[in-house]
């Protein structure tokens, strides 16, 4: 396993196929030279490409899954499904998913499908906003309990945590979190961890990052903000930006 994982998440990017086809083979190229660091591109279903070969740095995302291998199920897509076309790696609960009502439970249930196609669920979690008492600590632990709740201990070390305040993420931010303040989040996500898994294992789950991370904010929060890697919005949509940030971390 590499030392780092950095994903990128295309959400509804970019318009057409050909576009889409080229940005993946820049960021091809790009992975070829990494020595610690995986790199997972989650682009939209439509843009998955037919053909796609897994390299120890390059894996194929999707941005959500649905259970279920087939059935009646209008506009989903399940992980069986994904799996097939060589995805690994599937975002689950993203905040932009559960601002159009996706549950805490319906991650679970989803991430659980995940798991059981031997895939790696992402895990999205993160507070809205905070408040002078810390209330949103409380919020926060809750989210994680609910949204891995029926993950089993045994599967855990599989799940990613991607601590995306909605705060820190996409253009309307209005905030910036500093590599000491995604520190001690880290800290309190590892300490809910170890609560409901133990330490040992709770020890082996992954924690990355997501907000605004970009080639000026990459190298502090990777060097001193007590993660894994980065899940990538704005920033992966262009070679050349994505490129600094894999570059940063891998020579971290
Ligand atoms: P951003 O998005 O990097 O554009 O802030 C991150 C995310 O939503 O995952």
């Amino acid at each position: 396993m590499s030392k780092y994982i950095v994903i990128g998440n295309w959400k509804m990017n970019p318009e057409t196929s050909s576009l889409a086809e080229k940005l993946l083979a820049s960021v091809s190229k790009l992975s070829v030279s990494l020595k610690k660091t995986e790199v997972v591109v989650a682009p939209p279903y439509v843009f998955l490409p037919k053909k796609f070969k897994k390299t120890k740095k390059l894996s194929l995302g999707a941005q959500d899954a649905f259970w279920g291998g087939v059935g009646a199920s209008t506009g989903e897509v399940s992980s069986l499904q994904l799996k097939k076309l060589g995805v690994s790696h599937v975002i689950l609960g993203h905040s932009e998913r559960r601002a159009l009502g996706e549950t805490d439970a319906m991650v679970a249930k989803k991430a659980d499908a995940v798991l059981r196609d031997s895939l790696i669920p992402v895990i999205c979690v993160g507070e809205k906003e905070r408040d002078a008492h810390g209330e949103y600590l409380t919020l926060l632990a809750h989210q994680i309990s609910d949204s891995l709740a029926g993950i089993q201990k045994r599967d855990i070390a599989n799940v990613i945590i991607a601590y995306e305040p909605l705060w820190a993420i996409g253009k309307n931010a209005t905030g910036v979190i500093d590599s000491h303040g995604l520190h001690q989040m880290t800290i309190f996500i590892q300490k809910t961890l170890t609560t409901l898994y133990g330490r040992e294992v709770a020890s082996k789950i992954r924690i990355i990052y997501g907000g605004s991370v970009d080639g000026s904010t990459a190298p502090e929060l990777i060097r001193q903000g007590n993660v894994t890697g980065f899940l990538v919005g704005r920033a992966s949509l262009t070679a050349k930006d994505f490129g600094e940030i894999l570059k940063t971390v891998d020579t971290a």
